[in-house]
Parts: structure tokens; C-alpha cells; sequence
């Protein structure tokens, strides 16, 4: 007999990835123990090709008021009144036809264009950063690098005053540790979320005021001015989506950059290729994001019955696509679970596919490879401090929660 899976268990964290090949063979559309106790069950599907036909499919989908009532299943607890009628305006959490009009919108302003403008920015929040730490000959990786990196990146985009970063990176902080699914998250979780929400929610609307009367050449800016055929957002909607900008690209470049430097400090010859090849940034990164992805599971819901491998998936499910399983899958990728950057197929869906792509894939590979390339060369005997690793337990960002790295400092 299959033993049901808990994806969100301490001891999955190490390696996912030992689990995901035995579902992949034995029970690929798997009825596992949901993260949400309230929850029977949920569908967790392992193959490329299972998850990439829900993504496709408007038989699935994300908001959880069309199949149940009582609230159950929501991103957030009603009870968090704040933070959850603002989620309601993440577009990630809707369906067309307000999926369409946000994104549509959002999409004009936050464009490969913008990212090409901010590179310069990234590089030296980057360079500042390791100035901090260089002469210390050591760090926490996410700490002291990969967690301040993306606030700032974005708090500048946003074009916030650089004095109110730290103010950003607490309320970001409780927003990361209450926006993931985990294992039971507790009301003080919450609370601060809550705090953090309303926090976000004052200082934007000053800032959004700010915009219409004198406008700048930031994200804020160009959100309240953006319009699509007769539509615009609505101020309470350029809020959220400035919230969601900074949250969506926290945790998952903070594992991008985190996890990116684990897989190369333990395989030393994919490492001394990418120092020797520095031209192969950009496929290295791809390459990373599919090997060990920094989101390992995305959601949905299914809205009608309907066959899934041997599965009969029911109107209402809830369904768990592992996107690090489906990267992994022999059937899709040779040799998979080598890190190889020839590969001829780079088709993964660590950005996850469909309407829901990620829309922060430009900058996401933007800060991935500068802050790789910025830390190969400043760093030339970057290694480990120690192998044992601190996994946070969240299955969906997946990363670990410290990484103690040494190098030589140039005091040395
Ligand atoms: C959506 C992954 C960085 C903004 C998604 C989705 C995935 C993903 C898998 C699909 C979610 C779903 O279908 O349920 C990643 C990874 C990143 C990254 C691996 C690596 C660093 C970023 C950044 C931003 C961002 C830097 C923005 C600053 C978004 C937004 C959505 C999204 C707004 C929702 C899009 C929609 O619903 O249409 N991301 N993301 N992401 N991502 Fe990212």
C-alpha cells in the first residue's frame, strides 16, 4: 500500500526530491494529507505532463468562493479582515475575468523594459551588501544577502525613500511568514501580518497621494497612472499590487540566490565551469530554478469532475501541482537530476505556465545572476560553513531559513 504523503513535513525539506520520484512511479495523482487541516485531503500531482494540463485548463482554478461557502480554503482567514480583503486583490488569487484586467494592466508597467532600467541599481544594492559583510570573512547568506536584496530592489522600483527600507523588511518579513502555507500558522502569525498589512496600507496610501499630485518615474507612479481600454486600478487595487510586487518576489528570489549557491557549493564541477564560462550566467540560472526550484508547489481548485491520470478529481477538490517533481520528471528531462547547463530543453515550469506566469520572471533573473556573478567574483573561495542545513518547513517557497558561508576577507 502507498502511505499518504504529507508534503509539509520537517522531514520532506532535506530532499523533496527523494520523495517526488517515488510518487512519480507509484501514484502519480496522489490523495495526500492536506496543509489545511479543515481540508480531507488534497491532489498532489507529480508528473510534467499532469501539471502542466491543469495550468492549461479553465477547469481549475483559484478562487475558493466558487465551490465552497464557507470561506474555508481561502488564502487567509476572514477573520484578518485587513490582510485578507487586501489579498483579494492579488491577482494570483483570481480567475479571468479579474485575473485579466490586473495582470493586463500590470503587465504594461512591469516590463522587461523596467527591469533593463533597474539592472544598474541591482548591482550596487548587491556590491553594498557584501561591502557589509566582506571584511568579516563569513555570513548568513539569507540574513546579511538574499532576504535584504529583493525589498530593496523593489522598495526602489517603487521608488520608496531608501530611509524606510527597514521598515519594509519587517512588515515584509511578517507578511513572508504568514502568506505560505505551513503546518498550522498560529493567530499571532497572523496578527502580525495583520499589523505588518495595515503598516503597508498607510504608508502606500500617503505614497499613492503623493503620486497623483506630483508624479515621479516610479512603479507607484506608473500603476496609478496605468489604464487598460477604459479600465484603470482603483487606488485600494494599485495597494495591493504594490504589496503582492514585494511579496511574490521576496521568498522566492531570497531561495532563488539561497539554494542557487547551496546546489554550486556542492557540486564543485558545475561551479569551476560557470567561473571559467561566466557566459553562462543566464542558462545556469535557468537551469537552477529547475533543478531546485524556489517554489515547489502551486494551488488550485477544481471547479468541475474530471479525469486525471487513473484519478477521478472531484468539483471542489483541492489540488497540490509540485512543480519540483514535474522538473524533475524522466519522462521530460534526460538525466534529471543532474545540474547541467548545456541542457537543449530548458522548458520548465519553475515560473509555474499558463495565465498565471509568473509576471516577475524578468526581474527574478535579473537579480538571480547578478547577485551569483557579483558573489563568484567577489568571493573566489566561497564555501559552506557547515553541511548540516536549517530547513524552513514550507514545501511551497522552499529554501533553507540560514546558510553560513565562509570566504577569504581582504584583510586576510
Ligand atoms: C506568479 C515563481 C519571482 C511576481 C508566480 C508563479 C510561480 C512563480 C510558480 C505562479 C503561481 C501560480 O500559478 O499559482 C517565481 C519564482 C521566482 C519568482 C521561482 C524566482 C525568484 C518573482 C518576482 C516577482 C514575482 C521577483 C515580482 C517582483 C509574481 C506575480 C505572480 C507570480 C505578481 C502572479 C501572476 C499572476 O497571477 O498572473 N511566480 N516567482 N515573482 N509571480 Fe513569481
Amino acid at each position: 500500500t502507498i502511505q499518504r504523503l504529507n508534503p509539509f513535513l520537517p522531514e520532506v525539506m532535506p530532499d523533496p526530491y527523494k520523495f517526488y520520484r517515488y510518487y512519480r512511479e507509484h501514484d502519480p495523482v496522489h490523495w495526500g494529507v492536506s496543509s489545511n487541516p479543515n481540508l480531507p485531503g488534497t491532489w498532489y500531482i507529480f508528473r510534467y505532463q499532469d501539471v502542466m494540463k491543469v495550468l492549461e485548463s479553465p477547469k481549475f482554478g483559484r478562487e475558493a468562493s466558487k465551490i465552497r461557502n464557507d470561506g474555508e480554503g481561502a488564502p487567509v482567514p476572514k477573520a484578518y479582515r485587513g490582510f485578507s480583503s487586501m489579498v483579494s486583490n492579488w491577482m494570483v488569487f483570481r480567475d479571468p475575468p479579474t485575473h485579466t484586467r490586473l495582470r493586463t494592466i500590470v503587465n504594461k508597467v512591469f516590463s522587461p523594459k523596467m527591469v533593463e532600467n533597474v539592472r544598474p541599481a541591482i548591482i550596487g544594492i548587491t556590491d553594498c551588501l557584501l561591502d557589509r559583510v566582506h571584511f568579516q570573512g563569513e555570513m548568513d547568506l539569507v540574513d546579511d544577502f538574499a532576504f535584504p536584496l529583493p525589498v530593496m530592489v523593489i522598495a526602489d522600483m517603487l521608488g520608496v525613500d531608501p530611509k524606510d527600507r527597514p521598515l519594509f523588511r519587517k512588515w515584509a518579513l511578517a507578511l513572508q511568514n504568514a502568506s505560505a502555507s505551513r503546518l498550522k500558522p498560529s493567530p499571532e502569525i497572523y496578527e502580525q501580518a495583520e499589523a505588518a498589512t495595515q503598516g503597508f496600507i498607510d504608508y502606500f496610501k500617503k505614497e499613492i497621494a503623493k503620486r497623483h499630485l506630483e508624479p515621479g518615474k516610479d512603479l507607484i507612479t506608473a500603476l496609478v497612472k496605468a489604464r487598460d481600454e477604459g479600465n484603470k486600478l482603483n487606488d485600494e487595487e494599485v495597494l495591493a499590487t504594490c504589496i503582492h510586487l514585494l511579496t511574490a518576489g521576496h521568498e522566492t528570489t531570497i531561495n532563488l540566490i539561497t539554494k542557487g549557491v547551496l546546489a554550486l557549493l556542492r557540486q564543485p564541477k558545475a561551479l569551476k565551469l560557470l567561473r571559467s564560462h561566466p557566459e553562462l550566467m543566464p542558462a545556469a540560472v535557468e537551469e537552477l530554478i529547475r533543478y531546485d526550484g524556489p517554489v515547489q508547489m502551486i494551488s488550485r481548485w477544481a471547479y468541475e469532475d474530471i479525469e486525471i491520470g487513473d484519478k477521478l478529481i472531484r468539483r471542489g477538490d483541492s489540488i497540490g501541482l509540485m512543480l519540483g517533481s514535474a522538473n524533475r520528471d524522466e519522462e521530460r528531462f534526460e538525466n534529471p537530476d543532474e545540474l547541467n547547463f548545456h541542457r537543449p530543453e530548458t522548458k520548465h515550469c519553475g515560473f509555474g505556465s499558463g495565465i498565471h506566469f509568473c509576471l516577475g520572471s524578468f526581474l527574478a533573473r535579473a537579480e538571480a545572476s547578478i547577485a551569483l556573478n557579483t558573489l563568484l567574483n567577489r568571493l573566489p573561495d566561497l564555501r559552506l560553513k557547515n553541511d548540516s542545513i536549517d530547513w524552513a518547513n514550507n514545501i511551497v517557497f522552499h529554501g533553507p531559513k540560514h546558510l553560513q558561508v565562509a570566504f577569504r576577507s581582504p584583510r586576510e
